[in-house]
């Protein structure tokens, strides 16, 4: 039995305008997903707990027909189901295994479809223990080529490579296009808001890309975002913590006006700068969903704790250690 952990992240700068080409900058933060696996002779049982799924558990023998009677809702259980069948099906074939049994627990502290990577993190980490179990050592790069193939198959070839690597590799890491490097960058004291909600990500791109065709001026937006991330390296290379707190202002004015943040997301963002945090931004596709801010003392967590139409907030450190094995 091997047990295996992968960190959600955060953008700290640059999502939206990384479809286009530019560069972007997410964060793997302390807040983990951990999945055990172990041998059974066939089949693969599932499950799974602490998510908003509030725990369920499943025994089926990778036939669809076979799908078990329970009370969640059925594009929750799919959803989780069908990363989990994915990263199996992944862990089988680096193994060349291909009929190899799993009993699969998981167990998530990253909110369910909150934009903090949590599909991203189960991946990784299942990928990370399904392997160990059968005795089959990857590298990260591996598990996070795999962990990618798993989000695409599951997200019909629209996933982004920023999730997977990140969660793998941990720290902060550069993304443009295929392009992906672990950066340089100083202990960052995040903490995040989540309003409990989530934007519907096709429909947040789409309205980027209508506004980006229609005017010019929606163009040089994204390329301002892109500007953004170039001067954050820079600020992350130079330890400049004020600076980074700057950018993250800066670039959720330039995500606000491209269309993508919502009066939730708004009021955490003023309650984070008004309490004194040194940056704050929405992260992830907007809508709704998380802001991440930057503050080292607890008035900024303090103050989301009370800013209407913030169900959560919590501190998260920069992670740096990405996808491990815990035990086995
Ligand atoms: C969503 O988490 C991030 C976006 O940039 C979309 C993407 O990169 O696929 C909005």
């Amino acid at each position: 039995m091997v047990t295996a952990s992968a960190p959600g992240k955060v953008y700290l700068f640059g999502e939206h305008a990384v479809v286009y080409g530019e560069p972007a900058v997410p964060c793997a933060i302390g807040l983990r997903a951990s999945v055990t696996a172990e041998k059974r002779d066939e089949g693969l049982r599932i499950e799974a707990e602490d998510l908003s799924l509030s725990g369920f558990t499943v025994e089926y023998d990778d036939d669809e027909t076979n799908r078990p009677d329970i009370d969640v809702p059925n594009s929750l259980v799919d959803a989780a189901m069908g990363y989990v069948d994915e990263a199996v099906a992944q862990v089988r074939e680096a193994a060349d295994s291909p009929d190899a049994g799993f009993d699969i627990t998981i167990e998530s502290k990253i909110p369910l479809g909150a934009g903090l990577g949590s599909s991203a993190a189960v991946a990784a980490a299942a990928i990370e223990a399904g392997t160990r179990e059968l005795g089959v050592e990857l590298s990260k790069a591996e598990i996070a080529e795999r962990a990618y193939q798993v989000e695409n198959t599951v997200q019909d070839g629209q996933a982004s490579r920023a999730d997977t690597f990140c969660s793998t590799m941990g720290g902060a890491v550069r993304i443009e296009g295929d392009d992906c490097q672990r950066i340089d960058s100083p202990d960052l004291p995040f903490v995040i808001g989540y309003d409990g909600g989530a934007g519907d990500t096709g429909a947040l791109v789409a309205g980027v890309r209508e506004l980006r065709d229609e005017y010019d001026f929606a163009a040089d937006t994204v390329e301002a975002i892109g500007d953004i991330v170039r001067r954050g390296e820079q600020a992350l290379a130079a330890e400049n913590i004020d600076e980074i707190g700057d950018l993250m202002n800066f670039n959720h004015g330039l995500l606000s006006a491209l269309g993508v943040s919502s009066r939730t997301l708004d009021s955490m963002v003023w309650a984070a700068r008004d309490a004194g945090g040194l940056g704050a931004k929405l992260t992830g596709a907007g809508g709704g969903g998380c802001i991440v801010a930057l503050d080292e003392t607890p008035e900024t967590l303090t103050a989301l704790e009370y800013t209407p139409g913030c169900e959560e907030a919590f501190r998260a450190e920069l992670d740096t250690d990405g996808v491990r094995v815990e035990s086995g």
